[in-house]
Formats: C-alpha cells, structure tokens, sequence
C-alpha cells in the first residue's frame, strides 16, 4: 500500500486514517447569506467518503469584506454558525476531521464590493500601503483592490474578530482551525515588509512581524483547548496579491516563524510551494505563478525541502503538511524518506469526488476538461461544476 494511504498517529495519540488531506477552495456558491447550503453539504460529505484524513474548508472570512467573490463564506453569526455544523455533522459522519479555515483579507479586497459597502467598516491593513493586481469584474471600471486602506490602531482588536468567529466554529462542531498566512492576505501581510511598515511591536523587525501570526495561533490555541488540532498554512515563496519579497526576508521571516510555531507544538505546519519554480507546463492558471523580475530565487529552490528539518525532528510534535502540484510518486517518496508527513491535495479532489479510492484502486484520475471557469463559475446553480463530476465506474 502506498505510504500515502497509511494511517498515522500524531504525537498526541490522534489518529489519521491516512495521510491525505483536501486542500481549502474557494467555490464561490454559498448563494444564501453568504451561509452553506446543501450544495455544499453533497460536496464536502461526497470527498469525505472512504477519503481524506482531514477536510479543510473553502476560505471562511472571519468578518465581512468585499472581495472578488461574491459568495464566498462568512462566519459572523450564529445563523453562519448553524449551516456549517450541518456540514461539519456530514463530514464527520463519513469519517474525516473538519478544519475551519479562517480568512481576513486584510488590504486584498474592495470597499465598493456590496458585501462591505453597508458595514461601515474600513479596509483593515498593517499600514496605509494599498495591495497591487485583482479585477473586480462586478464593480464599474473593474477597478484592482482599494487604494482606500486603513492601518489597524491595534492589532489586538483584529486578533479579537477572528476570536469571534473561531468561536463560531468550534461551536459549529469543527474540529480545528486552519490559519489562512498566504496569498497576500492579513497575516502575510503583517510578516511582510512590503505591507507592513509599522514601527510598533508588530512591524520592523522579524520578530515583530511575526507577532500578530503567533498571537493568532495562542487565541485559536485558547479556544480550541490546544495546539493539537491548529493548521498553519504559509506560502514562503508566495507572489500573489503583491506579495513578493526577497529571498533575505522569506529565509528570515520563515525561519523564525516555523521554529515558533513548532515550540508552540501546533499540530499542522502546512507549506504551500507556489510560486516556486516547479518546471509545470500546464494551462492552468493555477500552476503558474512567475516571479516579478528583482526577486530571484536560487536555481531549483523548494520551500519544502528547505524548511522541512525545521519541523521534521526526533521529539517534534508539529506534522509536516505540504501542497502545490505534487504528484503521487513525489509525494510517496517525500513521505518514505521521512521528509513530509502529510499531502494536501486541492484540484483533483474537484474533479474526483471518490479520490481516495482512485488512487488506492489505481484507477485514473478525471481530468479537468471544462476550463478554468469551473473554479469559481459563473454558473446557474451552485450544483453545477462543483457536484456534477462522477465517481469512477466500479
Ligand atoms: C479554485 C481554487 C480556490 C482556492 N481557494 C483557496 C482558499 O480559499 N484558501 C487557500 O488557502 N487556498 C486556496 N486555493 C489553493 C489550494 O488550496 C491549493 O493550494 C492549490 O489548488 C494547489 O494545490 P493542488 O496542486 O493540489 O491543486 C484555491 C485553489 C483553487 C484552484
């Protein structure tokens, strides 16, 4: 058997029915106040069957925000609260664990977007530097993301609205929280010093930047009772949405950053490898991510393997996840040569509903020949390229 479809146990006695997990996607279909609906319920419980050890959810805001999806998931209410647990209940029912993925988009979105023009609130960041790139094709002019960005007086009031909302979630039944730290969202944008230009205890130096992360984790630590069940997802080598920094600051930044984590004995360091050059030839837009000229990276360069002595010790309790473009056998070698733990595989669970039995079956994986408009529609129901992929014939 595959050393992928292996069960594993974590430092503290958790069980992993094996060491596959499915990747957070955006989807865009929660149609019904920014809420789950049975669409999603199909969608999640369909992949959990005879699946993954652990399901992360699609990117859930932990406050209201105006992005460039309009119906992606918001967890500020007990009502939001209260259609997740239906989710939560049907994922667990097929045998997997639920991580809540927490999102703040911070600098990256739009306060013209409806969702946050009624709120009042202003576009959050560390500092008043607006992100570069995004179309929002909803908004006249298809204007990037705001230039209207307010830096946080203190970032302890940011820290308590994820609170809330984790909260949230553990009261929906999640069995733990996955911290969005890439893709140019909040909390990157505190470790980075090209959002972040603060002068207090959270910008300027390393461990300053890391701050407002380490804080996070300690509140979602808090609430969930222990680092057991937290995931950290990073994307060191990261470029999307203004992003980008030098090869200095990611080694620097990094470092420090996953010693901390794995001191705190967080359960999932989950490295993202994008925006690394992984040679892919592809048409996917989701493969291809060229670094802007002035940050290069040295020749072959992977994030995983770089940081993966920093979690993979005799005596460390933090799991190594990893993800971008992996292939089986990649992936099985990384495992059997004790340089990873986990895989976390995100598109091909979107076209595979049953991927797991695929690949233990060795049967072939569906391909995505629809278009990369199937990731985020449009669509006309939120059934459609999100719960019509079929099974393998037996
Ligand atoms: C349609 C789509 C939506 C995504 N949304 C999220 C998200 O909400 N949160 C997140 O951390 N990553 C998101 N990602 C990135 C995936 O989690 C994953 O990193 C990516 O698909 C690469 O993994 P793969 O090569 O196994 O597909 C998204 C990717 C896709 C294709």
């Amino acid at each position: 058997m595959s050393a992928l479809l292996q069960p594993i146990t974590t430092a503290t006695g958790l069980k992993l029915r094996n060491r596959i997990a499915m990747a957070s996607m955006t989807r865009n279909r929660c149609i019904d106040a920014y809420k789950p609906g049975p669409a999603h319920v199909k969608y999640y419980a369909d992949r959990a069957r005879d699946g993954p050890s652990i399901i992360v959810t699609e990117g859930v805001l932990v406050d209201w925000a105006g992005l460039p999806w309009p119906y992606a998931p918001v967890m500020v209410t007990e009502e939001h609260a209260a259609a997740w647990r239906v989710v939560v209940d049907a994922v667990h029912k097929e045998g997997a664990l639920m991580l809540f993925q927490a999102w703040h988009a911070g600098r990256c979105q739009n306060d013209e977007m409806p969702t946050m023009k009624g709120t009042g609130r202003p576009v959050f960041a560390p500092s008043t530097i607006p992100a570069e790139g995004w179309k929002y094709r909803d908004l006249p002019g298809m204007p990037g993301h705001t230039a209207n960005v307010k830096a946080i007086d203190d970032p302890r009031d940011l820290i308590d609205t994820y609170r809330r909302s984790v909260s949230l979630a553990k009261s929906a039944g999640f069995d733990g929280v996955e911290l969005l730290c890439q893709g140019g969202y909040l909390p990157q944008q505190f470790l980075n010093t090209r959002a972040n230009t603060r002068t207090d205890a959270y910008g300027g130096t390393v461990e300053n930047r890391c701050r407002f992360t380490l804080e996070l984790v300690d509140a979602i630590c808090e609430i969930f009772g222990g680092p057991e069940f937290i995931s950290v997802r990073m994307s060191p080598v990261d470029t999307l949405n203004d992003s980008v920094v030098t090869f200095e600051e990611t080694q620097e930044t990094y470092t420090y950053l996953i010693k901390e984590l794995v001191r705190r004995k967080v359960g999932f360091i989950n490295i993202c490898r994008r925006g690394a050059d992984l040679n892919v030839k592809t048409d996917d837009v989701y493969s291809r991510y060229p670094r802007p000229e002035g940050y290069p990276l040295p020749l072959g360069y992977d994030p995983v393997l770089d940081f993966s002595p920093l979690v993979k010790f005799p005596g460390s309790a933090s799991l190594l996840m990893v993800n971008q473009d992996y292939g089986f056998q990649e992936a099985t070698e990384l495992v059997e040569e004790g340089k990873i733990d986990l895989l976390m595989i995100g598109r091909p669970f979107m076209f595979n509903p049953d991927l797991i039995n695929r690949i233990e079956k060795r049967l072939p994986l569906a391909i995505n020949d629809r278009g990369n408009q199937v990731y985020y529609g449009p669509y006309h129901t939120p059934d459609e390229n999100y719960n019509d992929w079929p099974v393998a014939a037996a």
